[in-house]
């Protein structure tokens, strides 16, 4: 018997906002070295951008680039990074224990966006550094002209402010691991300060304050609320961030970690709803889930990189975070795209972390090819096919037990496109042996015809793709047979992530 999907016109969780197709890149590891960046390569560009990432970049639809940190930003000197190149210092970064040349730096930064069609979302140091630097660098890249460093951005050959709208008041500062970490009234008090400054620079911008970087660590959720009460009417989005790995090595609790999530945006919205009641505040509070991705902490041996051999340290653009990622790990992200576009009424940006070879959808080989990883499928699809109103769905889905509690092993996302006049359906199915056949059902959108069905499935969990072997994982379109195309009844096999699109008439 078919599981009923039940699509209604008018029935919308929200607008999907653009930005909730975001990604990252820090100074970390060889994300902006060898990455983005690299003078030489041979598909470099005039200003050393590699053409090969932009254009992986491109076919992504990445929205907005989050820069340049992450950890790194806690002890970073945006200065550090402006005017020659010869004159930029050389640094140790204290959060990944590299070496800083500053050769790429914000402008790069403005220019590498601008070819590559993406918005930069930037953050300010909360870290070591203070609300003033803060407030010099909205100055610096936001005001035209007639200031001290609105004229220095002039002098290094931007005669045109940058605009940048999306601002992150610091990152991750909950963390003991953070430079300079903080309790949350202290990062409350200063993030206020600092965004009173940023706005009396420029009204315009957009803040994000920072929330909980996981679940687990003990001030969760509290440190949210505690943020929000201070800085509230100054910011429009707290930060979630997120990272999900094979913990207890069983594939459903892997598969089920978009429940993790899904609790995750709900505590954090009741939290900032909590913060709304008491401040009598008319503004809902809006997410910004702008870390999230598989990254296999235990795995992945950042720190015994630099114990094993000491000279590595304070080495610039180290290898580090390079995980190579896998089918299951392809299926483990549809599934946390599907919660983010369920949740888009408050989740009003994300960002994938991160973009290039530091747990990355596109990883280099420095003065060679670029290559797609398992999880550059999902998220290409759910930015290209993502866009829209998210419909509300009802489907009498299954559920199985996991770590998670009741997980459904089927979840879904759905979004309406009017202009396309299309209707996008995300499915995993967390069956591991079991087909699951679903009936679409469209209320009050006219005619409607099955356009397209992609499917990542059928491959060992443990697939790679690889330098040698670049589409050991990659999505197979399944033909539309006669009888799906009448009945909309269609199968997706066991461990698999769908897409399928369906062209309809419009709402009518
Ligand atoms: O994305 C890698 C790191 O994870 C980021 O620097 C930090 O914000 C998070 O802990």
């Amino acid at each position: 018997m078919a599981i009923k999907y039940l699509f209604q016109a008018g029935n919308y969780i929200s607008k999907v906002e653009d930005t909730l197709y975001g990604s990252f890149v820090e100074h970390l590891g060889r994300a902006v070295y060898t990455g983005i960046y690299e003078p030489g390569h041979p598909l470099a560009d005039e200003q050393g951008f590699r053409r090969d990432v932009m254009d992986l970049i491109k076919e992504l639809k990445v929205s907005t680039v989050r820069y340049p940190g992450g950890n790194f930003v806690s002890g970073y000197n945006w200065m550090d990074g402006i005017g020659p190149k010869e004159n930029r210092p050389v640094r140790l970064d204290y959060a990944w224990l590299s070496k800083e040349t500053n050769e790429f730096g914000i402008g790069e930064f403005y220019d590498w966006a601008k070819k590559t069609g993406v918005s930069p979302m930037v953050a300010v140091n909360m870290g070591t550094g203070t609300p003033q630097e803060a407030g010099y660098f909205v100055e610096y890249a936001n005001i035209k002209s007639g200031t001290y460093y609105s004229d220095l951005r002039r002098q290094h050959g931007h005669e045109e402010p940058f605009n940048f709208k999306y601002w992150c008041i610091g990152n991750e500062m909950d963390g003991p691991w953070q430079t300079c970490h903080l309790e949350a009234d202290d990062y409350g008090k200063k993030a206020l300060e600092a965004a009173k400054i940023m706005h009396w620079v420029d009204p315009s911008l957009e803040l994000v304050a920072c929330g909980s970087a996981n679940t687990m660590l003990p001030s969760y959720p509290d440190w949210d609320r505690i943020v929000l009460e201070r800085v509230y009417p100054e910011v429009s989005c707290l930060s979630c961030h997120h990272y999900f790995e094979n913990a207890t090595g069983k594939i459903e609790d892997f598969l089920g970690s978009y429940v993790l999530m899904d609790n995750f945006i709900k505590t954090i919205t009741a939290t900032a709803d909590f913060v709304k009641a008491k401040l009598r505040s008319k503004k809902d509070m809006m997410i910004s889930f702008d870390e999230y991705n598989i990254w296999s902490i235990e795995g992945e041996p950042w720190m015994d990189f630099f114990n094993q051999d000491p000279s590595r340290r304070f080495t610039k653009a180290p290898p580090l975070l390079e995980q190579h990622y896998t089918f299951l790990d392809s299926l483990v992200l549809g599934g946390l795209l599907c919660t983010l576009i369920n949740h888009c009424d408050r989740v009003k940006m994300a960002s994938l972390a991160q973009l290039v070879n530091v747990i990355a959808p596109i990883f280099t080989a420095p003065n060679d090819e670029a290559i797609k990883q398992t999880i550059f499928y999902p998220f290409a699809w759910a930015s290209q096919h993502g866009r829209g109103k998210a419909l509300r769905h009802f489907a009498n889905t299954p559920c199985i037990e996991t770590i998670h509690g009741q997980t459904k092993t089927l979840h879904s996302a759905a979004v309406y496109n009017d202009e396309k006049k299309e209707i996008a359906l995300f499915a995993l199915n967390l069956e591991q042996d079991k087909t699951q056949d679903i009936n679409v059902v469209l209320e009050g959108f006219g005619n409607a015809k099955i356009t397209k069905h992609l499917e990542l499935a059928g491959c060992p969990l443990s697939a790679q793709n690889t330098f040698q072997t670049p589409n050991a994982v990659v999505p197979h379109e399944k033909p539309v047979t006669a009888a799906e195309q009448e009945s909309h009844i269609l199968s997706l096999p066991p461990l698999s992530f769908s897409l399928i699109t369906l062209e309809v008439d419009g709402e009518q």
